[in-house]
């Protein structure tokens, strides 16, 4: 019998395949149906401040404009809140997954300034969240703005909502980041329970015909894992915090390797989105096929074997692999009239 147990954020998991934020882990229906799947945790859709801000700017908004209008004018605030302001709507998500599914339920933040992260983190662990994934989600568009000190204000804010809250943090961070090893062991020290390995940005196009800038949400593909693959063999070893891979995991393989490099757990979107939420069974049955033919026996026995430290060539995952791949490229393309893939 294959032990797919492991531990994520101090949490033990019956298994390392987790259903990571998206739209349908805002759904109780969906959220029960990829439980039922094999999820062993999921990660709600973020709570994003900005979104919060909007709405109270609209609720003031519409408050002002009719406020000299008539004297009933206060009563368009409850009617509007009742409707459901992001947060409530959001808190009682959180107790209500928590009473339909029995794994762990982590809540997701994305906030805009200090003051409203360590706030809201606040709620989301009182509403019963079993962990808190920050998503720092941030554009470095002003140049007037250095690298060293947007990390350092992200850092700041880890630390100050991990002081704040019992529930462990993890921080979901973008490839995005001049030196990634020294930025995920300065989250560790600013008490991070653990790091998710990586967010995937959204692009925008331009339209040539309209001339507008339109957002285009694009699916993973399989070939995205060996960004986070990458990394997360080549800082394992630096870190004793969980570690979670996102992006491009798509089957059981791409979890193998996950572990393989050291992951705790692989985390999930596009291919639920993409396949439905039973795609997750399929993904735990390939993983186990896998490991019963590697003659694995549990997860833990996998985990980190293929580490950068653990592994005979530690330069395959770094510079000296590029040399090799673009020769390896260009002499099996040398002679034919297409590239190879
Ligand atoms: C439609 C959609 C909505 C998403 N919403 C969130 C979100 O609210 N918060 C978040 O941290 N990540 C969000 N993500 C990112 C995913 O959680 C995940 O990190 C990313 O899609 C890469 O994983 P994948 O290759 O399995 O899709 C979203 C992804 C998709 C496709």
């Amino acid at each position: 019998m294959t032990d797919l147990r492991t531990e994520y954020l101090g949490m033990p998991l019956r298994s390392p395949i987790v259903a990571s934020s998206g739209p349908f882990t805002r759904d109780l229906d969906r959220l029960a149906e990829l439980v039922d799947a094999g999820a062993a945790a999921v990660v709600l859709p973020s709570l994003f401040e900005e979104e919060i801000e909007h709405d109270a700017t609209e609720l003031d908004r519409l408050f002002a404009d009719h406020a000299d209008s008539f004297a009933e004018a206060t009563s368009f605030f409850p009617e509007l809140h009742g409707v459901g302001n992001p947060v409530d709507v959001y808190l009682s998500h959180i107790e209500a997954s928590r009473a339909r599914i029995d794994v762990p339920v982590i809540a997701s933040l994305n906030g805009t300034n200090p003051g409203g992260w360590v706030r809201y983190a606040r709620l989301l662990e009182d509403a019963g969240a079993s962990a808190i994934e920050l998503n720092l989600y941030a554009i470095a568009a002003d140049p007037a703005i250095s690298g060293a000190r947007l990390e350092s204000e992200q850092l700041e804010l880890v630390a100050d909502v991990t002081g704040e809250v019992q529930v462990p943090v993890a921080v979901k961070i973008s490839p995005f980041y001049t030196s990634v090893a020294n930025f995920v062991v300065a989250l560790q020290e600013a008490g991070a329970a653990g790091v998710v390995m990586f967010n995937r940005f959204y692009l925008p196009d331009i339209d040539i015909e309209t001339l507008e800038v339109v957002p285009r949400l694009a699916l993973s593909n399989p070939g995205e894992l060996r960004l986070p693959l990458r990394w997360i063999a080549i800082v394992r070893d630096q870190l004793h915090i969980s570690v979670a891979g996102s992006t491009g995991v798509h089957a059981g393989e791409d979890v193998a390797k996950l572990l393989l490099a050291g992951a705790d757990v692989a985390m999930t979107t596009s291919s639920v989105l993409r396949n439905g939420t039973g795609h997750l069974a399929r993904i735990e049955d390939d993983l186990v096929t896998w490991m019963a033919e590697h003659d694995y026996e549990s997860v833990s026995q996998m985990r980190g074997a293929m580490r950068r430290d653990a592994t005979p060539d530690p330069a395959a995952y770094e510079r000296a692999n590029y040399i090799g791949t673009l020769s390896t490229y260009t002499s099996r393309f040398l002679g034919r009239s297409e590239a190879p893939v």
